[in-house]
C-alpha cells in the first residue's frame, strides 16, 4: 500500500474531525494542497492559542514550511494543555499512602538458596530466553558531552566508551553461558544516527551485529512558562524525548516486543546507559523473580544519607513504587529502623528486569507524564536563537518506575554499591566520570 504524506495528513485530518477538532478536510474529503493545509493549521493554532508556531513561517523555504506544518498536525494539543496545567500546580503527595518495601540482600542469601537461584537463572539465560535493553535516549545535559552519553570515553587507559564497557559485560555473559544475549538500545531522534554510526565505526565492539537492535523513543513538545509551544533552533517544533518511561510504548511501537516474543525471550533487563558497573546479566535476580513468582525485579543500593538525591523503592497504596527525592518529606527521609538503617533507604538504580508479559501489559497504556523545568534553547518570533541562563520551559517525561505500580509485587534485591553502581551523571564532582572511573578501576582490580 502506498502510504505517502498526503495519506498521512488525511488520516490525521479524519481523526481530528471525528474528535471535533476542526474542519481539516477539503471539499473532496482530503487536503488538496499546501495552502489548504496551512489554512487548516492556522485554524487549529488559533483555536489552541499557539499561533506563535507559525511566526517564522513566511521566512522558511517550501520544504521546511511543509515539515513544520506536518509536525504541527501531529501535536495532541489537548494533551499538552492538560500537561501544562498540571506543571504549574505543585504536586502534593500524601505520605500516608507510602510505606517501606521488603527486600533481599544479595550477600545474605544462604549459600544453598543462592545456588538454587543461580541455577534457575542460568538455565533461562543459557536457553536464550533473556535479553538486555539499554535506555540511551536521554540528553545527558548534566554531563555536557558533545554526543550520545554512551559514546563518552571514560578515561581508562583503553579509552573505552561507555557503550563498549557495557558491551564487555555481554561478551563476558557469552563466555559464561554460551549465548549472545540480544541487545536492544533505545535512542532518541536527536542521537539515533550518531549512536548507530558509533557502533558501526567500532564494529559493534566485536559483538555480533545481528544481535544488536536500535529503536527510537517518542517525543513531546516543549512549552514555555506561559504554556506556549516553543520552536527549536531550526524553527521547527521544539520536541524533547518523553522520558525513560516512554520505553514500554516505544518497545511496542517499534516491534521490539514482537521481536522478543518471536525469539522466545521471557525476561529482559531494562537499564540506563550511564552505570559503568551495571550487571546487566544477573542470574540470581532472574532466579529470585522466578522463585517469588513475580513479573519484575529491581536492584537497590543503600542510600548514602537522607539528603542523597535518589529515588527509593517503597510501597504506594500497597503496590511497589519509587518515591523520588523531590517528593519525600524530610521526616520520612530521616526515619530509621531499629537497626539504625534508613527506613526508606533502598535506592532505585534503574537496574530492573521485567517478564515479557509485564512489558507487553505495561506497553498498552502510557505512563503518566511529569514536568521538568529546564533551560531550553529556542527560536523566538523574530527568528533569533535564545540561549536561556535560567530554566525557561517545561518538558514532559514519563518515569520507568511508574510502571511498578501496575504490578502486584516485585522482587527487590539489595546489591553492593561498589560492585554494581558507578553512575556517570555530572561533568564533575559526585557521580561524575572521575568517580565512576575510580569505582570501575577498583572493581576490576586496575589500581
Ligand atoms: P537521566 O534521567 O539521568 O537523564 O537518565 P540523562 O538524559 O541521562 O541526563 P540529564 O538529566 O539530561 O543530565 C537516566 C537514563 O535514562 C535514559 C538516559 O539515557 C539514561 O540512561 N533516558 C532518559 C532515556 O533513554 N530517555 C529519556 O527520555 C530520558
Amino acid at each position: 500500500m502506498r502510504y505517502d504524506n498526503r495519506t498521512r495528513y488525511n488520516n490525521i485530518a479524519k481523526e481530528m474531525k471525528k474528535l471535533g477538532e476542526l474542519s481539516l478536510l477539503g471539499e473532496k474529503g482530503w487536503i488538496v494542497n499546501m495552502n489548504e493545509k496551512e489554512q487548516a493549521v492556522r485554524e487549529m493554532l488559533k483555536k489552541h492559542g499557539q499561533e506563535q508556531l507559525l511566526a517564522c513561517y513566511t521566512k522558511m523555504d517550501k520544504n521546511k514550511q511543509e515539515k513544520l506544518l506536518d509536525e504541527i498536525l501531529t501535536i495532541d494539543f489537548p494533551q499538552i494543555e492538560k500537561l501544562y496545567g498540571k506543571s504549574i500546580q505543585k504536586e502534593v503527595i500524601s505520605s500516608a499512602s507510602i510505606e517501606p518495601i521488603s527486600y533481599i540482600e544479595k550477600d545474605k542469601i544462604e549459600q544453598e538458596e543462592k545456588q538454587k537461584l543461580l541455577e534457575t537463572g542460568e538455565k533461562l539465560i543459557k536457553e536464550g530466553k533473556y535479553a538486555v535493553v539499554t535506555m540511551a535516549g536521554g540528553q545527558g545535559t548534566r554531563l555536557g558531552h558533545n554526543g550520545p552519553k554512551g559514546t563518552y570515553d571514560l578515561g581508562l587507559e583503553s579509552h573505552k566508551s561507555i557503550f563498549e564497557i557495557l558491551c564487555d559485560t555481554l561478551k563476558e555473559a557469552q563466555r559464561q553461558y554460551g549465548v549472545y544475549v540480544p541487545w536492544y538500545i533505545m535512542t532518541s531522534r536527536q542521537n539515533h544516527t550518531e549512536t548507530v554510526d558509533f557502533f558501526e565505526k567500532h564494529s559493534y565492539f566485536g559483538y555480533p551485529k545481528q544481535d544488536v537492535f536500535f529503536f527510537m523513543q517518542g517525543e513531546l513538545p516543549v512549552v514555555n512558562e506561559k504554556g506556549k509551544i516553543l520552536l527549536n533552533t531550526e524553527g521547527l517544533v521544539n520536541q524533547a524525548a518523553d522520558g525513560h518511561g516512554g520505553i514500554f510504548v516505544s518497545m511496542r511501537k517499534n516491534g521490539v516486543i514482537y521481536d522478543m516474543k518471536a525469539r522466545g525471550i521471557q525476561w529482559a533487563f531494562i537499564g540506563g546507559v550511564d552505570n559503568v558497573l551495571a550487571k546487566m546479566v544477573d542470574p540470581i535476580l532472574v532466579g529470585l523473580c522466578m522463585e517469588k513468582k513475580v513479573l519484575a525485579g529491581g536492584k537497590s543500593v543503600v542510600k548514602a544519607c537522607p539528603e542523597e538525591r535518589v529515588g527509593v523503592f517503597c510501597r504506594r497504596n500497597g503496590r511497589p513504587s519509587v518515591v523520588e527525592y523531590t517528593e519525600i518529606s524530610k521526616e520520612m527521609s530521616e526515619e530509621r529502623e531499629e537497626n539504625g538503617e534508613l527506613k526508606y533507604g533502598e535506592s532505585h538504580i534503574l537496574c530492573n528486569i521485567f517478564h515479557i508479559d509485564a512489558i507487553e501489559e505495561i506497553s498498552k497504556d502510557k505512563l503518566p507524564y511529569h514536568s521538568a523545568h529546564k533551560k531550553i534553547e529556542y527560536m523566538d518570533s523574530q527568528g533569533n536563537i535564545v540561549k536561556p541562563t535560567e530554566p525557561n520551559a517545561y518538558k514532559y517525561e514519563a518515569f520507568l518506575f511508574d510502571a511498578f505500580e501496575s504490578l502486584e509485587d516485585m522482587a527487590i534485591m539489595r546489591v553492593k554499591r561498589e560492585e554494581e553502581f558507578a553512575p556517570v551523571k555530572n561533568a564533575t564532582g559526585v557521580d561524575s566520570p572521575e568517580t565512576a572511573r575510580k569505582l570501575y578501576k577498583a572493581f576490576h582490580g586496575m589500581e
